[in-house]
């Protein structure tokens, strides 16, 4: 039996610890199989990278080569920039013909030289050897991606190049260019899918809907919402049975669904720590437990919320406490205190910040379960000091 902390793990999930999104992987895989680009976006934390993951697991392509970059900590092009040729000389090396060959060639010299630190340089009729180690020349990305591409689709090999919090590079100098080099080698891929992911959704629209951007239309894109109510009760009924051959109650379903909001990083923190007892949760465990972790998170919410403006901040508490589908009608704005015509813009910008969303029945709330609870624990909370 896995261990529930494998069961619900707080990073990736794939495997056994993967619940749905059965349509995603479904458009995802044919993505990869006809060289379509995708561009994947969600929230933080809602399963982007655990889908692309679980998909290329899933994936039965003979000789594919998944190339995975997170540029979550790239903060200028020279960074990407390596990390880029990082990934595509690791990429290169997987293509076995090449491989092979240069390894065997590779081996004798470090044998025979070691000392003078051998490098194999590919040259126009083969390739030349180095004795010194010097800095490699600064080949422009296009270059190595579209080389990459070529050098697989020669040899018969499939490429999925996977950019993850790829929404980095339009804080960056220089950044159209970047762009327009990514999407020169895009373009031209014979043998390589390109995926992209980022959580900050307004700097990828920026990036992929701007009809003077670069990336403008390159992709297919998909959205990633919550996992829905009925596929996650059947999934944790499942991992009950397994866990203690006993049958958790409905009601403490619908309790986890309800305090987690179906969010899966938050469904695996309460799950993880339910799913360690030796009995399954009663609702009343499930809600306590739930309580505590709000408890526990305070600093973070706190830090969160006072990134915010007063105005922000106080339009965020009316919709956390009381969610609507009419944000703009004066009976909802009286309780606010700031100009009825800045109530776009401010609500624009909680929405770019992703502290509100707009739900598939079209009522404005929270996003972050954990922010709502909170605030609405304040609001309720008594002031009175209970001696
Ligand atoms: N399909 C899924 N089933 C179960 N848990 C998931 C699923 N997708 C993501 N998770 C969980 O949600 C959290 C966030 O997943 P991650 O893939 O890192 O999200 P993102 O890349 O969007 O930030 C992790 O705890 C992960 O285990
Ligand atoms: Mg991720």
């Amino acid at each position: 039996m896995r261990h529930p902390l494998d069961i619900f793990p707080l990073d990736i999930a794939t495997g056994n610890a993967f619940c749905n999104r059965t349509q995603e992987i479904e458009r995802l895989s044919t993505n990869i199989e006809g060289v379509t680009h995708t561009l994947i976006t969600a929230p933080r934390r809602m399963g982007k990278t655990s889908l692309v993951i679980e998909t290329l697991n899933r994936l039965d392509i003979a000789r594919l080569i998944p190339v995975h970059l997170d540029l979550m900590l790239t903060s200028s092009p020279t960074s990407v920039q390596q990390y880029i040729l990082k990934a595509v000389g690791e990429g290169i090396s997987e293509i076995k013909p090449i491989a092979s060959k240069l390894n065997q060639a590779g081996q004798q010299l470090k044998k025979a030289l070691l000392s003078l630190r051998p490098q194999i340089e590919i040259t126009d009729d083969g390739f030349k050897i180095k004795l010194e180690a010097t800095k490699s020349p600064v080949e422009s990305i296009s270059d190595a991606l579209t080389g990459l591409d070529e050098l697989a689709n020669k040899h018969g090999y499939r490429v999925v190049f996977y950019m993850d919090e790829f929404q980095q590079l339009a804080d960056m100098a220089d950044n159209e260019t970047l762009e327009a080099a990514i999407r020169h080698a895009a373009q031209h891929a014979k043998a390589t899918a390109y995926i992209f992911t980022g959580s900050n959704r307004h700097m990828l629209s920026l990036m992929f809907d701007d009809s003077a951007r670069p990336l403008y239309h390159l992709c297919d894109k998909i959205v990633i919402e919550r996992i829905n109510t009925s596929e996650y009760a059947a999934y944790l009924k499942k991992q009950a049975k397994k866990r203690w051959k006993k049958p958790i109650t409905e009601t403490a379903i619908a309790t986890i669904m309800k305090c987690t909001q179906q969010h899966p990083y938050y469904v695996n923190v309460l799950c993880r720590h339910l799913w360690r007892e030796k009995t399954p949760p009663s609702a009343k465990k499930a809600m306590e437990a739930w309580c505590h972790y709000i408890q526990y998170e305070r600093g973070r919410v706190i830090s969160d919320i006072n990134k915010l403006s007063n105005n922000q901040r106080e339009l965020l508490i009316l919709i956390a406490n009381e969610p609507t589908d009419t944000p703009y009608a004066e009976h909802y704005l009286s309780r606010v205190n700031f100009a009825r015509g800045s109530v776009r813009n401010i609500l624009k910008a909680l929405i770019e910040q992703d502290f509100i969303l707009c739900d598939q029945n079209g009522f404005y709330r929270a996003q972050d379960p954990v922010i709502e609870a909170y605030i609405r624990h304040k609001q309720q909370g008594s002031s009175l000091i209970h001696v």
